[in-house]
């Protein structure tokens, strides 16, 4: 059995200016996909696509405004061989259920964060399915796969993780479904929860509590390499055995009550 074969194909990857879809785009761009990065920071969006150049190319915009997300799509789709949709784009949030004063977890918040990490990984995986879905069949009738990002916070929230863990698992309950419902048109879907990534997310925090969030991993204490996440795409691209299934990818850890 041959792996589903990259090179020539087209991504999209959502917030892949930064962090883990940075990575993904250096990985999937080295392997001959041409990748379409769309993110909300076209500066860097930008930048990443000129370094990589007919590599890479980029659509500025927002994951939960459904019309950026079909440009976006559109031009991955551009030349008729889009088989990978990667998403990215996320944000985190701290809020408890109710706040120090005792009042209640602020809705604006609570919401804001639902439409970015879910209804954004929604809006890209219909409309990159939508496209995926047309493009020719491979090997045994496979067309693409879509990758999605949840977060060990699925399943280990920690305190005040409360929108952000409901938005990662949201992302989890999706796979499932959205792999059956793809299946017919022969596109796989997975999800990869992360653990603790050296992305800018985490540069932010001051060494000495970096170094203690590495301690904190089984093995290997350290955090993780964001290359290490798109070696994990790729390697999901390239399995087509692989579906249906959410994969953590957290060297171990079991996140704490904080
Ligand atoms: N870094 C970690 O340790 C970690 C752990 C678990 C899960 N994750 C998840 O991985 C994903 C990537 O995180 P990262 O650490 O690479 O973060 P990052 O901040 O480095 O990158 C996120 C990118 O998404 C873009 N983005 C954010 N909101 C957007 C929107 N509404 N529309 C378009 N683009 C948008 C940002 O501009 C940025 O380029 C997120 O979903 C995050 O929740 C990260």
């Amino acid at each position: 059995m041959r792996p589903m074969d990259m090179n020539g194909s087209s991504a999209i990857v959502t917030g892949g200016a930064s962090g883990l879809g940075e990575a993904t785009v250096r990985k999937l761009a080295s392997k001959g996909v041409r990748c379409t990065i769309f993110d909300r920071n076209e500066p860097l969006a930008k930048e990443l696509a000129a370094e990589l150049g007919g590599g890479a190319n980029y659509v500025a915009g927002d994951v939960t405004v459904p019309d950026d997300c079909q440009r976006a799509v559109d031009q991955a789709a551009e030349g008729g061989n889009l088989r990978i949709a990667v998403n990215c784009a996320g944000v985190g949030w701290v809020g408890r259920v109710i706040n120090r004063d005792g009042s209640p977890h602020d809705f604006g918040a609570f919401e804001m964060i639902q439409k970015i990490n879910l209804f954004g990984t929604f809006n890209v995986m219909t409309k990159a399915a939508s496209a995926i879905a047309k493009s020719e069949q491979l090997e045994h009738g496979e067309r693409g796969v879509i990758v999605n990002t949840a977060s060990v916070a699925a399943f280990d929230g920690q305190i005040g993780q409360l929108a952000y863990s409901a938005s990662k698992g949201a992302v989890v309950g999706m796979t499932l479904p959205a792999a059956r419902d793809l299946a017919v048109v022969g596109i796989r879907v997975c999800t990869i929860a992360p653990g603790l990534f050296d992305t800018p997310l985490l540069g932010l925090l001051p060494e000495p509590q970096r170094q203690a969030l590495g301690e904190s991993v089984l093995f290997p204490k350290r955090l993780g390499n964001p290359a290490e996440y798109g070696a994990l795409v790729a390697h999901i691209a390239e399995n087509s055995y692989l579906n249906a299934e959410v994969i953590r990818l957290d060297g171990g850890i079991r996140m704490p009550p904080k």
